[in-house]
């Protein structure tokens, strides 16, 4: 029989390290009551906004017999979203709306339309110089990104720093973002839609970074911003461009992600190939 310590080491490994309701629920218990019940009537009035809808079944199918550990604090609390794709709507258009990179920064700490920022503890912007000319883009926060409110540093951004400074860059010259600004719990991978809702958020900051060259980091994110369609190992190392909303076209590289490269050191050689890549592109407009 496992201790609970073990069993708490194996949760940790296995990247469960939040929880995200005060009480835990017996989802078996619910879905066999569920299945118990007849086949509910058709609604008789239309559906609620969604958030709610979904809010409210997550509460139907709690067991019966289960008091409701519901406080008053806890019914104050803000609203879970579900992602839908209104909420991929009203992101495209917030995003546009957005003149600066503060005033993006200003929209996106006010946006509820993401389920991912009710569980993060910080909005994860950027770090860097947004005037640097050279910009970075991860897939989405860690644990240590969300404690900090700054993209990558943690184990895999001290990496990235080492590669920036193989090609004499730092974090005053360079500017650093991810495709998600919101931890997903657990480091879980985010879903089509939560991608779909930040996605026109991390186009507008390109848009208004403006930089002279895009880096994408990892699979994730040269999907999301290059439509990269086959795997990053075959994707990487050739220049590519990145089309903005507003029409704009940006050189990008796309190259291996540096926590792919922390289990993967034998393909470190792969992203120092880009990374010169970068830096003979970064000469060139420089010189021209
Ligand atoms: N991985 C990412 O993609 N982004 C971070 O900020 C940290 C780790």
């Amino acid at each position: 029989m496992p201790s609970l310590r073990d069993i708490l080491h194996f949760y940790a490994d296995s990247g469960v390290d939040e929880a995200l309701q005060e009480q835990p629920v017996d989802r078996f218990a619910a879905t066999a009551i569920a299945a118990r019940r007849p086949p509910a009537a058709p609604a008789p009035s239309p559906s609620p906004e969604p958030g709610a809808a979904r809010r409210g079944d997550t509460e139907a199918t709690a067991p019966a017999s289960r008091p409701s550990n519901r406080t008053d604090a806890s019914r104050n609390e803000p609203r879970l979203s579900v992602p839908d794709e209104a909420q991929a709507l009203r992101a495209r258009e917030l995003a546009r709306q957005a003149a600066t990179l503060a005033e993006l920064r200003d929209l996106l700490a006010g946006f509820d339309g993401c389920n991912l920022k009710s569980t993060a503890k910080t909005l994860v912007f950027a770090d860097g110089n947004p005037n640097a000319g050279v910009m970075f883009v991860g897939e989405a926060p860690g644990r240590d990104e969300d404690l900090e409110g700054l993209p990558f540093v943690g184990r895999s951004g001290r990496l990235l720093d080492r590669m920036l400074a193989a090609i004499g860059l730092t974090r005053d010259s360079a500017y650093i973002a991810n495709v998600i600004p919101w931890r997903p719990p657990g480091n879980r991978t985010p879903t089509p839609l939560e991608t779909e809702i930040c996605r026109p958020f991390i186009e507008r900051q390109i848009e208004l970074a403006n930089p002279k060259v895009l880096i994408t980091l990892g699979g994730p994110s040269a999907k999301v911003l290059l439509h990269a369609q086959e795997g990053i190992l075959k994707f990487r190392g050739k220049w590519r461009t990145h089309e903005t909303a507003g029409g704009l076209a940006v050189p990008a590289m796309p190259t291996l992600h540096p926590a792919y490269l922390l289990r993967n050191p034998a393909h470190k050689r792969l992203a120092w190939r880009d990374f010169l890549e970068i830096k003979a592109k970064l000469r060139d407009l420089d010189a021209g």
